[in-house]
């Protein structure tokens, strides 16, 4: 088994969420299904919706696809930013992270 720890929007205050899958599982398919909350839209390597971040583990994943260079940036990929759609954990763990979502408008402190 893998194990996949959701670490929450990145400056968030989410309580880390681990979770085993068998290994080669999809990222964003273990988010869905154990309620990790990577967002996500289309789930086929188009919107860029799902990007996130491998903040430990990287080394775990599978190789990084045409789809993702498209959404990602040099910089982003060598930071450890992948598509959770297009990404596959194949053995031990990792953890995950991901950009907070902007602010509600009228949610921000006056
Ligand atoms: S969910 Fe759209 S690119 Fe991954």
């Amino acid at each position: 088994m893998i194990s996949i720890t959701f670490l929450g929007p990145e400056a968030g205050e989410a309580a880390p969420r681990t979770v085993s899958a068998p290994p080669e599982s999809n990222l964003l398919r273990v988010s869905l299904r154990e309620k990790g909350g990577i967002p996500f839209k289309c789930g086929g390597g188009l919107c860029g919706t799902c990007k996130c971040r491998v903040a430990t583990g990287a080394e775990n994943l599978d190789a990084i696809k045409p789809k993702e260079r498209r959404h990602l940036t040099e910089a982003e990929l060598a930071a450890g930013w992948r598509m959770a759609c297009q990404t596959f954990v194949q053995q031990g763990a990792v953890s995950v992270t991901w950009p907070a979502p902007p602010p509600k408008p009228g949610s921000a402190a006056a």
